[in-house]
């Protein structure tokens, strides 16, 4: 029989023992963590756009006329975007909180990305998230530069990504991708760790302000001629040019973000934030800490935020019981995840194939679908009325769909002779998973059957019967 302890170190990974020792402290202490999104203090706080009220983030809509659309959009993230309009030939279709209310207090967002050929996203830095990248088309050369360092360095990682392969991007560090390809187009299903990470594109910022930054400032922070930033031609010339490449509507959004940015640093959240560029973990490192210990920046390369994780293939769905196979990027398999509040799972259906009810107790859970079809839903916490609310919806390619911090859910696949796919990204670098029906029947040891016949309110035998019952996982 699995319990619940197996499950968990299955689950994720965890090479060493060392781990449970981890997990206690962890809970401990998780709780006076600060990081960029605050914490919900609720199931959730879906936002009322409409209110008048200015928080960090937005008020929350009443609870009682929130329903399954608030965490759903047809966001068509299966679809190629257009990148013909863009010069720099790339389309970034971001879903956050403006698009999809439910994703308010969550800090959580995810986005599609289209390159043309020759075409990249350029320089930028997203001040309030870190952004995991996993490639659904072509292949992307990808970097980022890290802060000044002590030695006045800022030092560059590239690597170049093909299908399935997955890259993190450290919270507001400059990156970019490119697509190599003379003449194929390149995708990204990538997810940030902010309900609205923000972007500053460098040469926007910098040299296309509102208004100008002046010229004397420019010319000597760039150590070039005055004329240089108004001569034609020249890289530099940007002024007045206008970018609308994350399709901000609104102009609340503006004042918003400046409010967040004021705040943001009081705010306590699930994972904590990163007090340094980066923190690759350091796994073999006797010290116990909230996470892992970093290895020397020194010895950091650009393989520890990579990782040939084949999130492009297809993955055996018949072993499992549930017909499912989640295949989870977190910071056991991938080390530069250490500190930055994210990671990323592909999960495959069978025909009838479901992902069980669980919870993820430090995340919330953004997923879109690749191939197939989903039912999915998720309940409520106890309500003042006694009431546990369940939410279902039918999700189809390319719709997106959120999942509230440490609420059970689950998804089905209702075909009875088509597979399905997802990519889901989640708010934690080690967003633990417990499965309801193992962690309850299948711990070990078990829990009593006076308990549990109590708490399910049926006959002993058919709490043994069920403790008997082989309880797998489906987690890699
Ligand atoms: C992105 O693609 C969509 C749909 O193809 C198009 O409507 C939009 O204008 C494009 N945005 C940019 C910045 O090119
Ligand atoms: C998931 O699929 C992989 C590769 O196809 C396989 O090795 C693994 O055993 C499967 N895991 C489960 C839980 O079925």
């Amino acid at each position: 029989m699995y319990g619940l302890g197996s499950n968990s170190s299955i689950n994720l990974n965890m090479a060493s023992s060392n781990i449970f020792l981890l997990i206690p402290f962890i809970a401990l202490v998780a709780t006076q963590a600060m990081a960029s999104d605050p914490s919900p203090l609720q199931d959730f706080c879906v936002a009322d756009k409409n209110s008048p009220v200015r928080v960090n983030g937005f008020p929350c809509k009443d609870a009682k006329d929130v329903s399954v659309d608030d965490f759903f959009l047809a966001a068509n993230l299966d679809k190629p975007m257009d990148t013909t309009k863009s010069k720099a030939g790339s389309n970034v279709t971001l879903i956050n909180v403006m698009k999809l209310a439910g994703l308010n207090t969550l800090g959580i967002s995810m986005a599609r990305i289209d390159y043309a050929p020759k075409g990249q996203n350029p320089p930028h830095t997203h001040p309030r998230a870190t952004e995991i990248l996993t490639v659904i088309e072509g292949s992307l050369y990808v970097g980022f530069v890290t802060s000044n360092q002590a030695n006045g360095e800022n030092k560059l990682f590239t690597k170049t990504l093909n299908k399935g392969d997955v890259f993190v991007f450290p919270e507001g560090l400059i990156q970019f991708q490119f697509n190599p390809s003379y003449d194929k187009p390149a995708a990204a299903i990538v997810a940030l760790s902010s309900q609205n990470p923000g972007t500053i594109t460098i040469a926007n910022a910098v040299f296309g302000s509102n208004p100008p930054i002046s010229d004397d400032v420019l010319a000597k922070a760039f150590q070039v001629d005055k004329k240089a930033l108004y001569k034609k031609h020249r890289p530099l010339l940007v002024h007045k040019q206008k970018f609308h490449q994350l399709n901000m509507a609104s102009s609340n959004f503006f004042l918003l973000t400046a409010l967040i940015a004021l705040v943001a640093t009081q705010a306590m959240a699930s994972d904590p934030s990163p007090l340094q560029d980066f923190c690759v973990a350091d796994r073999n490192s006797p010290v116990r800490v909230n996470g892992f210990p970093c290895k020397d920046a020194k010895d950091v390369n650009v393989d520890d935020f990579f990782l040939a994780a084949n999130l492009d293939k297809p993955m055996d769905t018949t072993k499992s019981k549930a017909g499912s196979n989640v295949t989870l990027i977190n910071v056991m398999k991938l080390a530069g995840l250490n500190t930055l509040g994210i990671s990323m799972a592909r999960i495959d259906y069978a025909p009838k194939g479901q992902n069980p009810p669980h919870t993820h107790p430090r995340a919330t859970e953004i997923l879109t679908v690749l191939e197939g079809t989903l039912y999915v839903g998720f309940v409520t916490s106890n309500q003042a009325n006694g009431e546990n609310k369940l939410f279902t919806k039918t999700l189809n390619k390319g719709d997106v769909f959120v999942f509230p911090q440490g609420l059970i859910h689950f998804q089905f696949n209702p075909s009875y002779d088509k597979p399905a796919v997802a990519i889901a990204a989640l708010s934690s670098q080690n967003p633990g998973a417990s499965t309801i029906a193992n962690a309850v029947f299948g711990s070990n040891p078990p829990i009593s059957d006076d308990v549990l016949a109590k708490a399910f309110q049926v006959d002993k035998k058919a709490v043994d019967w069920l403790q008997a019952q082989f309880w797998e996982n489906n987690h890699n």
